[in-house]
C-alpha cells in the first residue's frame, strides 16, 4: 500500500477500501505518511465526500490509533455532551454539574478555542488554580468522587485525530462533514461514555450555516455513535446570535455561575435544561428534574466540588478587564439582529481567543451584550461593552462589530429564533 494510490482513489471520486483506510490512518499516526500527503487526501475528501461505510471505517481506524477509556467501574451511568462550537457557548459549565446532581456521571473531555469560537478549557482556566490537565487516574477519581469532571483529552486518546485536526486547521479542510463527524465521534467513542448528546449548532457563528448541513452532520454522528454502542442523540440549536449575554472566558464563567445560582439569561437556562433532560434520558436516569436541581442549589454544590477537585478556588474573584469600551445603539427601535460570528470575531480580537495554538488568551477579554434580538433599544443606550487588557485592540474589534446589528423602526414585530430548532 502507498499514500499516492490512496490519494489518487479519492481524487478520482473512488471509494476507499477498508484496507486503504486502515493503512493510511495507521501510517499517518506513525509518521510514515507525510503531512503533505495527508493534506492532499483531506482536500480530496472535502471535495469528493465519503459514503457511510467509509466514514464508519475512518472513525474506527482513528479510535484504534490510541487508547480507550473505561468507566465500567463507576456505579452511575455515564452521559457526555458535545457542542460543535459557537459564540458565548458556556453551556458545558453549568450542564456537567447539573447532570451529575441529577444522578449521572459526566466525563466531559473538552477543548480550547481556536478562531472565533470559545473553548471550555480556556474559560475554566480563568478560575485561579484550576487545572485542565489530569491523568486518566485523576480523571476517574474526580468523576467517581464528584460525579462530573471537565478536562483536556489525554495524548493517548485518538492521536490520529490530534495530528489530523491540526493539519486540517491550516489547510482549509475543517469544513467537511465526514472529517468533522469522524473527528468528534472518534474522541467521544474512545472516551468510553455510555451515552452522548450532541449539540449541533446552526447559523452564522457555527461551522454549519444551514439546517440541511446541520441535519446531515447530526445524522452521520448519531449513526456512528449508535453503531459503536453509544446511545447518541442530537439537538440542532441556534447559533445566529450569541448564547447568553457574554462571549469571553471569565465573563462566561461569571454568567455560568449565575445560572447555577438559579438566575442567568433565559436562553442559557433553557438550553442547559434541555440538554440535561436529553442526557439523563439517554443515560436511563428517571425521575430527575434538572430545573429543580438548578433552583435548589444542588447543581451549584457539585460545581464547587468539581472546581475544587481540580485545584480551583470556587470563591476566588474572577479577573476583570483593565479597559472597557461601550458601543452605543445608533437608533431607537427594535434590535432585529445581533450576529454571532461578528461578536465572536470581536471577542477573539480583544484577546479572548488565539490565532495560533500556542498563543495565550486573556482571561478577562470579551464582549458583554446589553440587548438581544427582539429587545427594544433607545438611541445612545449601551448595546455592547468590549473588554480587554490591551486597549490598542479596540479599533480592530470595533471594525468587527460595526455591521453586527440591525435596529428596525419602533414597533416592528421581531420574533427571535427559538434556541432549540430540532
Ligand atoms: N470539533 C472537533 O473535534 N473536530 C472537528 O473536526 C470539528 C470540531
Amino acid at each position: 500500500m502507498d499514500a499516492i494510490s490512496v490519494i489518487r482513489t479519492k481524487r478520482d471520486r473512488g471509494e476507499l477500501t477498508d484496507e486503504q483506510i486502515d493503512w493510511v490512518i495507521d501510517a499517518y499516526t506513525r509518521g510514515a505518511v507525510a503531512d503533505e500527503q495527508m493534506s492532499a487526501l483531506a482536500m480530496a475528501i472535502l471535495l469528493n465526500g465519503m459514503n457511510r461505510r467509509e466514514i464508519a471505517r475512518w472513525t474506527a481506524a482513528m479510535i484504534a490509533s490510541g487508547e480507550r477509556m473505561d468507566f465500567s467501574s463507576l456505579s452511575r451511568p455515564t452521559a457526555d455532551k458535545h457542542s460543535t462550537g459557537g459564540v458565548g457557548d458556556k453551556i458545558t459549565l453549568p450542564l456537567a454539574p447539573l447532570v451529575a446532581a441529577c444522578g449521572a456521571a459526566v466525563p466531559q473531555l473538552s477543548g480550547r478555542g481556536l478562531g472565533h469560537t470559545g473553548g471550555t478549557l480556556d474559560k475554566l482556566e480563568s478560575i485561579p488554580g484550576w487545572r485542565a490537565l489530569l491523568s486518566n487516574e485523576e480523571m476517574l477519581s474526580v468523576l467517581d468522587g464528584v460525579g462530573a469532571v471537565i478536562c483536556a483529552a489525554g495524548d493517548g486518546l485518538a492521536p490520529a485525530d490530534k495530528k489530523l485536526y491540526a493539519l486540517r486547521d491550516v489547510t482549509a479542510t475543517v469544513e467537511a462533514i465526514p472529517l468533522i463527524a469522524s473527528s468528534i465521534m472518534s474522541k467521544k467513542i474512545a472516551e468510553g461514555t455510555g451515552s452522548l448528546v450532541l449539540d449541533v449548532k446552526v447559523g452564522t457563528g457555527a461551522f454549519m450555516k444551514t439546517l440541511d448541513d446541520a441535519r446531515e452532520l447530526a445524522s452521520t454522528m448519531v449513526g456512528l455513535g449508535t453503531d459503536h454502542g453509544v446511545r447518541t442523540v442530537a439537538l440542532l440549536t441556534d447559533m445566529s446570535t450569541p448564547l447568553g449575554l457574554t462571549a469571553g472566558n471569565a465573563l462566561e464563567v461569571r454568567e455560568s455561575v449565575e445560572v447555577l445560582a438559579g438566575g442567568g439569561p433565559a436562553d442559557v437556562v433553557e438550553l442547559t435544561v434541555a440538554l440535561a433532560r436529553e442526557m439523563l434520558d439517554a443515560a436511563g436516569v428517571k425521575d430527575a428534574d434538572p430545573a429543580k436541581a438548578l433552583a435548589d442549589g444542588s447543581a451549584m454544590d457539585v460545581w464547587r466540588r468539581m472546581i475544587a477537585a481540580q485545584g480551583g478556588d470556587p470563591d476566588a474573584t474572577l479577573p476583570t478587564s483593565r479597559e472597557q469600551h461601550v458601543v452605543k445603539a445608533a437608533a431607537t427601535g427594535v434590535l432585529t439582529r445581533l450576529d454571532a460570528y461578528d461578536i465572536g470575531i470581536a471577542a477573539w480580537r480583544l484577546g479572548a481567543g488565539r490565532a495560533r495554538k500556542e498563543d495565550p488568551v486573556q482571561a478577562a477579554a470579551g464582549v458583554e451584550l446589553h440587548a438581544k434580538p427582539g429587545d427594544t433599544v433607545t438611541e445612545g443606550q449601551p448595546l455592547l461593552t468590549l473588554h480587554t487588557d490591551t486597549p490598542e485592540r479596540f479599533d480592530y474589534a470595533l471594525e468587527a462589530v460595526a455591521g453586527s446589528y440591525d435596529i428596525a423602526a419602533p414597533g416592528t414585530a421581531s420574533t427571535p429564533s427559538p434556541v432549540v430548532l430540532e
